[in-house]
Order: structure tokens, then C-alpha cells, then sequence
């Protein structure tokens, strides 16, 4: 997996504290814009392409080279191995466990420094809102779309993991219930349901990682497993919850509610607690945005990709999906020093909780939901371009049109 040089992603660049304190000031808003990067020490690999054909692939099933175990012992012979959080005996050496079984699983180690997989969730019921399924589906296909396009695996969970860790905490449950099923991942990619991918070609630079209260990359390491115990303990099911609910109350004098939640958790690990050494805040660039600030400006945006398209042949050129990586180079090329106009990354519907419907009376359900229809019919016109079509109107996602040959010339 290439990522694309990012550098031009600069923004007017400004102290993590001074990031940090701005997102602390809005989280009474319940928009937290902190940009944070969470990761532990680079280990480095040689990553070398695997090509195999589905042949080859059939040939191989058999042997320890495909998809099959090796039967050599490994940590899932282990009877103590929990995927809980908090599991007693704790997780130790998870680091040396990893290189072991991928010494095991050759067919997997090559490709593992950068392997990624996003995990993503919602409630185990039907949604209360009539149209939250639906919201829900178009949400998780922008996110199947996007990990197609970069090679990333999904896990969808829809499991109450641990049966007291609800709302936002129910996350870090399955976070670190992937880390231990996928140990040929090195990075292991938290995005929230109500979440979008609004630039379907971008993908964050390896190091440092993203990280997010909402969105966040962690790297599967025995530091990220220690770290989501120590941010657990702040939860519900932990004997401490009413503890943390006044700690964080009394440091963040602006938070809505007093009980603890995750995302003051984190800030306060950060400023608080040995932790932050190993937290980056990243504001080089425009990881998140806010909907109500940025679904607005989709058809300026569109306008502008159309004009940039006009004038540069390559991007007119159809082409495989599988070969999109070389189109996202030039984009980036012409994108250069015209950040205003630039699609946002992920566009996250903060206030809306499109399951429940228990939006934030600041906004009507209808316009989260219109906003939303828009924000992923924009993102879906990114998909479909490589399979012909389009949506001509960003608020009519039943309409698309064939694209002709050389379009927009
Ligand atoms: C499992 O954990 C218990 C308690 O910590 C320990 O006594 C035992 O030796 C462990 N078993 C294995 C196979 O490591
Ligand atoms: C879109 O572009 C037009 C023309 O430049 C401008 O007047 C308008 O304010 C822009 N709209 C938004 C929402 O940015």
C-alpha cells in the first residue's frame, strides 16, 4: 500500500496544547475537533508485493501459505488469551506474540507494517429512527467503497461486546477484540458509524497514525491493549465510573453531562497521564470536518474537481478501479496550493445520531438526514465515476446518468 506525499495538507499549524484546549472548549458543543495520533514504536519490516492469481491461490489453499493455519502452537492455544478488556491474567508480550505468529503465517508478514483494518459498529437493534437503517446501510457501503479502494479490511460489529460498555464505549470492546484476531493488521482503524468518507482517494500517512476520539488508528501493539484498559477503566462497568465522572467534570469545567465519557477520557489521559508520550495531536491537516460547515460547499467543490478535470486529460481517462492510486497522484499533484477547494476527508455527522433520531434540537432530523444524503451521494459520485455513472443531483440519490466518453471535456 503507497500513501500519497501529504504534505501539502498544511494548515496554519498551532500548538497541541492550544488544539487540544480548542477541542476541550467545544465539547460542550459535542463537536470535538482535536486532530490526535496515538501510536507506539515503528517496527520495521521490508515490505515486499505478494501477486498471486486466483490460481496460484487455489494451488496453495491447502499449505500454510493461503488462508489456512499453521498447526503449530500459537497465543490462540493459549486458554488464558482474553478478547475482553480487562481481562485478568492481562495481555503481556502482545508485541513478541504477533511476530511470532506472523513467523508462522510467511503468506501474511509481507505487507504487515501498513496492514490495516477499520472496524466500525452500531447498536444490535432496529433503530428507533424510521429511516436510521437506511442511514446506517448508506453509511456502512461509503465505508465498504473506501476500504475497497485502499486495500483495507472491515469488520462491522454489531454486538454489544461487553454488556455495560453502551453508546461510545461500546468501541473500545471491539477495538481491542480485532486487535487479537487480526494480528497480521498493524493498525487497527476506529470510525464511527455517523461517520463519512468524503475523499474516497485520500488515506492518512503511516506514521504518525490518526487518532481521534471518534476516529482513530491505533497500531496493534501490547501499548494500544494497555492503553484501551487503562481508558475502560474511566467506563461504566468499571468501579471507578463515578470517580472519573467527577475527575473529568471537575478538569473540564464545560463538559454537558458529569458522567465520564470517552472522549474527555482521552483528552485527560493525554494532558494527564504518561499516555501522552505516545499521543500525537495532528493538525497538519484537514482529517475531519464538521457537517454543518462543510455539506454546504459540496457543489462548489464538485464545480471545482469538474474545472481542474477539464483542463487536465489524464483525470478524463476511464480506468479500472483496482488502478485508481495513479489518478489520485495527479489529483494531488493539481490540488497543491488550493486547500480551500479541497474534498474534506471524512465528514462526521456530530449532533445528528441518525439510529436513535435523538438529534441535537439545534438540528431538525431533516436536515441531518438531507445533509447526509448529500454528503454520501457526493462521495458516491467518486465510486461510481470508475463504473460509468453519476449523480447528477447530490439530493436525489435514486437519479444517476451514464458518463459519457472523455467526460467533462
Ligand atoms: C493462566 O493464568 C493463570 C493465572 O494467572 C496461571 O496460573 C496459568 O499458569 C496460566 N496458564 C497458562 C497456560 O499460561
Ligand atoms: C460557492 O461559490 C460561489 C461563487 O464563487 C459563492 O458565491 C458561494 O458563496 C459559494 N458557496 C458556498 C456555500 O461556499
Amino acid at each position: 500500500m503507497v500513501f500519497p506525499d501529504h504534505s501539502h495538507y498544511a494548515i496554519p499549524k498551532r500548538s497541541n496544547a492550544a488544539l487540544l484546549l480548542s477541542a476541550v472548549s467545544r465539547l460542550g458543543g459535542g463537536a470535538l475537533v482535536a486532530f490526535m495520533f496515538i501510536w507506539t514504536i515503528w517496527s520495521s519490516f521490508n515490505p515486499t508485493p505478494i501477486t498471486r492469481t486466483l490460481s496460484a491461490l487455489a494451488e496453495t489453499s491447502h499449505t500454510n501459505l493461503g488462508r489456512h493455519d499453521s498447526p503449530e502452537r500459537n497465543i490462540y492455544d493459549d486458554p488464558n488469551l482474553s478478547y475482553a478488556l480487562g481481562s485478568s491474567p492481562p495481555m503481556k508480550g502482545w508485541n513478541e506474540k504477533r511476530q511470532e505468529w506472523l513467523k508462522q503465517h510467511p503468506s501474511l508478514a509481507p505487507g504487515a507494517p501498513t496492514r490495516i483494518v477499520m472496524v466500525t459498529g452500531s447498536q444490535p437493534g432496529p433503530c428507533k429512527n424510521p429511516i436510521g437503517d437506511h442511514l446506517l446501510l448508506k453509511l456502512f457501503k461509503n465505508k465498504v467503497d473506501y476500504c475497497r479502494s485502499h486495500g483495507i479490511d472491515i469488520f462491522y460489529n454489531n454486538a454489544l461486546l461487553h454488556p455495560q460498555m453502551f453508546s461510545f464505549w461500546a468501541k473500545m470492546a471491539a477495538v481491542r477484540a480485532a486487535m487479537l484476531a487480526h494480528p497480521e493488521a498493524e493498525w487497527i482503524w476506529w470510525v464511527d458509524s455517523d461517520a463519512a468518507f468524503t475523499d474516497m482517494d485520500f488515506l492518512p500517512p503511516p506514521l504518525p497514525p490518526p487518532q481521534h476520539g471518534r476516529v482513530f488508528l491505533l497500531r496493534n501493539s501490547q501499548w494500544a491493549l494497555d492503553f484501551l484498559d487503562m481508558w475502560a477503566s474511566m467506563g461504566p462497568q468499571s468501579p471507578d465510573y463515578a470517580k472519573w465522572g467527577q475527575t473529568l467534570s471537575s478538569v473540564f469545567k464545560d463538559k454537558i453531562f458529569p458522567e465520564s465519557d470517552d472522549q474527555s477520557g482521552l483528552i485527560y489521559l493525554y494532558l494527564k497521564e504518561k499516555w501522552g508520550e505516545k499521543i500525537y495531536v495532528e493538525d497538519e491537516y484537514y482529517f475531519e470536518g464538521y457537517w454543518l460547515e462543510i455539506v454546504p460547499t459540496f457543489e462548489n467543490i464538485t464545480a471545482r474537481y469538474m474545472e481542474i478535470e477539464r483542463n487536465v486529460g489524464t483525470l478524463r481517462r476511464r480506468h479500472a478501479e483496482k488502478v485508481s492510486e495513479g489518478y489520485a497522484r495527479v489529483w494531488e499533484e493539481q490540488l497543491k496550493g488550493k486547500e480551500d477547494l479541497r474534498r474534506p476527508f471524512i465528514t462526521h455527522f456530530t449532533g445528528c445520531q441518525p439510529c436513535t433520531g435523538n438529534h441535537n434540537r439545534m438540528y431538525s432530523g431533516d436536515s441531518c438526514s438531507d445533509a447526509m444524503i448529500k454528503a454520501l451521494a457526493f462521495a458516491d459520485n467518486q465510486v461510481l465515476k470508475n463504473y460509468g455513472f453519476m449523480h447528477p443531483d447530490l439530493h436525489d440519490p435514486s437519479t444517476v446518468i451514464p458518463l459519457p466518453f472523455d467526460y467533462p471535456a
